[in-house]
């Protein structure tokens, strides 16, 4: 009898998650996202939050869930029930912190399915309005002249900002004093108002600050110049002086491992509905993002992009020495 019973109890158990396939998402959509509010990682989820509403059918909340550079929102999404209804908004710090965190506790990318690929984000590097350089030839003598004084913001150890002001101060050979946030939200606020000096910032966030004639701009940190209003004067730093410096933020939308394959692939074709969203393109677009339609919002494509992110960091980690315990 009991062989009986547990046939019927795993064809009932069957039946219950196929029907939560079917039926999904029945229920509102979780994004955590790693950073505080306000900073650029959350600007472009709440964005997407908003293009996902109508393709799922569901309202899609914001988790901001933050520190350790992102880690702690990333492991959060790791060990959630994988059942598409907690997902992940991050970046550059999912192929970096596996080089940087001794002890972190998931993998990547074997902790989570890949979504695919949301945009590609520019960075600037910004400086706070009384800094004493009006140009990047200006700025290279301030921080040859201060050196260790030179306080450097980030999003602490492994986020995008942390990571563009490591390849900085190679490119400049030099060492300033790192000053982590917990995104770069709280960071901004510090730089307008004149508590640290400079920061790599996603355009996403400085532009508006640098329209409000709130920061300085010194270069775009990748090897295109910013077809935007704000930023027509502003050369990149390849051209100011640091030759080929190309610092190039993305951010991916992941689940936890595990997570049905119907589930996986509404929720990927949702992705793809809303960056066709022209609302959420113009946004983006304003912004200095390229939002992503090529193969890499293929989940598969999007795995192996992030798998040699993941290598290609690693190394400009190892040879700077950064990691934490
Ligand atoms: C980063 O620096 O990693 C992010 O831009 C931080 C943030 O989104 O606040």
């Amino acid at each position: 009898m009991n062989k009986l019973w547990r046939h019927v109890a795993g064809v009932a158990l069957a039946g219950s998650a196929t029907l939560a396939c079917a039926n999904f998402p029945d229920k509102p959509v979780t994004i955590v996202v790693p950073f505080a509010a306000g900073g650029p990682t959350d600007k472009i989820a709440r964005d997407l939050a908003e293009a996902l509403r109508k393709p799922l059918g569901q309202t899609v909340i914001i988790d901001n869930t933050i520190g350790a550079g992102g880690t702690i929102g990333a492991a959060k999404v790791a060990r959630a029930a994988p059942d598409g209804y907690t997902l992940l908004v991050s970046h550059i710090g999912m192929a970096t912190a596996p080089a940087l965190y001794r002890k972190l506790s998931y993998k990547v990318p074997e902790d989570f399915e890949t979504l695919g690929l949301i945009n590609e984000a520019p960075s600037v590097l910004i400086g706070k309005p009384g800094l004493a350089a009006n140009n990047f030839a200006e700025l290279r003598q301030w921080i040859a002249a201060n050196g260790t004084k030179v306080n450097l913001a980030n999003a602490g150890l492994g986020s995008a900002s942390h990571l563009c002001g490591l390849m900085f101060q190679s490119a400049l050979k030099t060492t300033m004093t790192p000053v982590p946030y917990k995104g770069t939200a709280p960071a901004m606020t510090d730089l307008i108002g004149g508590q640290v000096d400079l920061m790599c910032e996603q355009a996403v966030n400085a532009v508006p600050q640098i329209e409000g004639k709130k920061v300085k701009v010194y270069g775009i940190t990748s090897l295109q110049r910013l077809p935007l209003p704000a930023l027509k004067d502003a050369p990149t730093l390849s051209e100011a002086g640091l030759k080929d410096f190309n610092v190039q933020v993305w951010h991916g939308l992941y689940a936890p491992k595990g997570t049905p394959p119907a589930v996986l692939a509404k929720l990927n074709a949702a992705l793809r509905t809303a960056l066709k969203d022209p609302e959420l393109i113009k946004r983006e677009e304003a912004l200095g993002l390229t939002v992503v339609t090529d193969e890499r919002l293929d989940p598969a494509s999007h795995r192996k992009f992030v798998e040699t992110e993941k290598t290609r960091w690693a190394k400009v980690i190892k040879d700077a020495g950064e990691y934490a315990d």
